[in-house]
């Protein structure tokens, strides 16, 4: 049985905000959350978070996980922050502890540090060598590699110092024996804090050879403290991010500058342009096109969708071989069939249109049912909003509304139906009639124009 420890109760006062440090975003997702997920890919009984600094900010940013809580009120050391948590653990079950600003740890090496663990290994620790190890806590190993203690940078030896291997701070350790060399933490050392790290050397006195696994590199365990450490991770991200897309076959233009900041399912053949953003939950069909610039969030695209330049989407449905922009901004609950066109300067919001529906220039749709096949002229506005209340419009198949048309909602236009240029609609248009609702144009062949005085 296996629960997970993450230690999330520092401020991060080199952040410089008033957000826990912990819930700083990575990717567009608190770099907790990271954590949270990647530990829960494993087989968990539980996740237990200890939060100390802004508790109830970090708990509320989780309402929606499974987690149970631990609170360290006081900062007093990585040991004294697992021994909050201590009595949560069961003694025959593995306690796999993880920090909540180390967040790119890859799921496979904790599953190989977890599975050092047995009855006669009741201690693993992830380690990693590095170039430049300073800050780290290190590894002390005899002659024969046998690992004998951590000791931290401030109160490593200069000989130690030396030592390129290091502590990453991730361990597992059988919760019986966790429990008991908690209780024997001391805090004297060159800190006063209750160090996590004496544990290695209780278990090497209490007779157990402590077992250790590598990182496979850098990255997944790096911690964050400043926002320069964020920056730098983020870039991190995004490039493996861009490289899962590149393996599964899209054609990224420039992988510097496209941003992944969630989850994306990607056909075949699909083509991303420079400066793209990608958030929520994004899913693009075969034959894709995104243009430059374009930025998507909690969007699904159909087969052989184009997106040119600049359009920004959110929450929305793009049916199949649809064209979008440049400069077309689709808001939430947008559901289009296929073949639709959404042209440049064309705003929808929550509006459902039908197969090969067309709205190319200068328009505001809202609140619509569009049929199938119907033109909507440049300029076209749908009045949804009376400035208390939002209202329907409905557009029948076939229709085609002239340019510079207000539909004054709640209003049908019926399918079939013409609506003359410049009209301004405020009761229903039957079918397949011409409509016009506008002053109609004179002549005045008396006028003559003003002469100067
Ligand atoms: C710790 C390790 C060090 C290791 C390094 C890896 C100890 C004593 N040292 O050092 O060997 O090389 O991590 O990054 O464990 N935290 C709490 N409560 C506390 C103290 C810390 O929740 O009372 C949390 C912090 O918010 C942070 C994590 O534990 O997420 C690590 O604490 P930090 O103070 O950064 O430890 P280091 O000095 O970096
Ligand atoms: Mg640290």
């Amino acid at each position: 049985m296996l629960s997970s420890i993450i230690l999330a109760a520092g401020k991060g006062t080199r952040m410089r905000s008033v957000l826990p440090k912990v819930l700083q975003p990575l990717g567009c997702r608190p770099l907790l959350h990271h954590v949270i997920a990647t530990a829960q890919s494993l087989s968990l009984r539980q996740t237990i978070v200890v939060a100390g600094f802004g508790i109830d900010a970090v708990k509320a940013s989780c309402a929606k996980m499974d987690v149970s809580w631990a609170e360290q009120a006081q900062q007093l050391g990585t040991g004294h922050a697992v021994a909050q948590a201590i009595d949560m653990i069961r003694d025959d079950e593995t306690a796999l502890i993880l920090y909540g600003d180390v967040p790119l740890i890859h799921a496979a090496t904790l599953q190989r540090l977890v599975d050092l663990v047995d009855r006669d290994h009741p201690l693993a620790l992830l380690t990693i060598h590095l170039d430049n190890p300073t800050g780290y806590g290190r590894v002390v190993r005899n002659k024969s590699h046998k690992m004998l203690s951590i000791v931290e940078e401030k109160d490593a030896t200069e000989q130690q110092k030396t030592i390129g291997e290091v502590n990453t701070g991730i361990m597992a350790v059988k919760g019986i024996n966790l429990r008991r060399w908690l209780a024997n933490l001391k805090n004297s050392n060159a800190q006063g804090e209750y160090y996590l790290t004496d544990v290695i050397a209780m278990a090497v006195e209490d007779g157990f050879m402590v077992k250790s696994t590598e990182a496979m590199n850098e990255m997944e365990v790096l911690g964050v403290n400043d926002k320069i450490q964020l920056a730098s991770l983020e870039r991190m991200l995004q490039q493996e991010n861009v490289t899962q897309l590149l393996k599964a076959g899209v054609t990224v233009l420039d992988p510097a500058r496209c941003d992944v900041r969630g989850t994306i399912e990607v056909g075949m053949d699909v083509s991303i342009d420079v400066n793209v953003v990608m958030s929520g939950k994004v899913v693009l069909g075969n034959n894709v096109s995104i243009g430059a610039g374009c930025v998507l969030t909690n969007v699904t695209l159909g087969d052989g969708v184009t997106l040119l330049p600049y359009s920004v989407l959110e929450d929305c449905v793009i049916g199949a071989d649809s064209r979008v922009g440049p400069f077309a901004r689709v808001r939430p609950g947008t559901v289009t069939q296929d073949h639709a066109h959404i042209g440049n300067f064309v705003e929808l919001k929550n509006a459902q249109l039908g197969s090969g529906a067309k709205v190319n220039h200068l328009s505001y749709v809202g609140d619509a049912t569009v049929g199938a096949k119907v033109n909507i002229g440049a300029g076209t506005i749908t009045c949804n909003y009376d400035g208390v209340n939002k209202y329907r419009t409905v557009i029948g198949e076939g229709a085609f509304v002239g340019s510079n048309t207000a539909l004054v909602a709640p209003v049908t236009i019926g399918a079939g139906a013409t609506i003359g240029a410049g009209s301004v609609v405020t009761k229903d248009a039957p079918e397949d009639k011409l409509t016009l609702a506008r002053a109609k144009q004179l002549t005045i062949d008396s006028w003559q124009r003003p002469v100067k005085k």
